[in-house]
């Protein structure tokens, strides 16, 4: 089945806010990404999905490497701005320059990173996968910092704060639990 960005279901999801930078035919370039997520530990890989009509698309198929940095909670503008204009027709990184937003150059690849996320991941090309309407990039982290900023969440449409925190059950009631679970063990 096919299901729109508009349907109700997709919109269940709730994720982080990647800003993909990158450099190649469209000059540098940044784009939201909601669809990136850290699929390995060893070795360190993230992947994120893009439309093949996007300036990053056809940047990162010929650089073979990209920035991914998660939003912070006070980076709504700057990711509404990132996704809402293509690297074809304009220089986003200008644009939000003077707007006032910074980037600073990445250290082992040659792309911006913009200042002030959460994360800063550099990552160069390990895998292209074309998955249905978009493709997979999934590039292996060859440096990341980060901070104690929050990350900005995405949620039906908008941009959210992490809230509160959900308690887990009193000792006496996951012990209870465990005790229950471990009566099904499989021998
Ligand atoms: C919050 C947000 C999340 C987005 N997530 C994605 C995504 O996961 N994949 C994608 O291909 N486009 C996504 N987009 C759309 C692109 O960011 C948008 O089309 C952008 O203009 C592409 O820029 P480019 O042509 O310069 O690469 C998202 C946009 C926003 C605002």
């Amino acid at each position: 089945m096919n299901l729109s960005f508009e349907d109700p279901r997709t919109k269940k999801f709730a994720t982080n806010v990647g800003l993909v930078t990158s450099n190649g035919p469209h000059g540098h370039n940044i784009m939201a990404c909601e669809w990136t997520h850290h699929v390995s530990y060893s070795p360190s890989l993230i992947s994120v999905c893009i439309n093949p009509k996007h300036a990053t698309h056809d940047n990162i198929m010929a650089s073979k490497e990209f920035g991914m940095s998660l939003c912070s909670d006070n980076q709504n503008i700057l990711s509404s701005i990132a996704g809402g204009s293509s690297g074809r027709s304009i220089n986003k990184i200008e644009g939000l320059r003077e707007l006032g937003y910074a980037f600073e150059r990445a250290s082992k690849i040659n792309t911006m990173m913009p200042a002030g996320a959460c994360m800063s991941a550099e990552c160069t090309l390990l895998k292209t996968v074309a998955l249905g309407d978009h493709t997979m990039f999934v590039g292996e982290v060859v440096e990341i910092q980060s901070n104690d900023n929050l990350p900005l969440l995405y949620f039906n449409g908008g941009y959210w704060k992490i809230g509160e925190i959900v308690n887990k059950p009193g000792q006496e009631e996951r012990d209870k639990m465990k005790s229950i679970i471990q009566k099904h063990a499989k021998h």
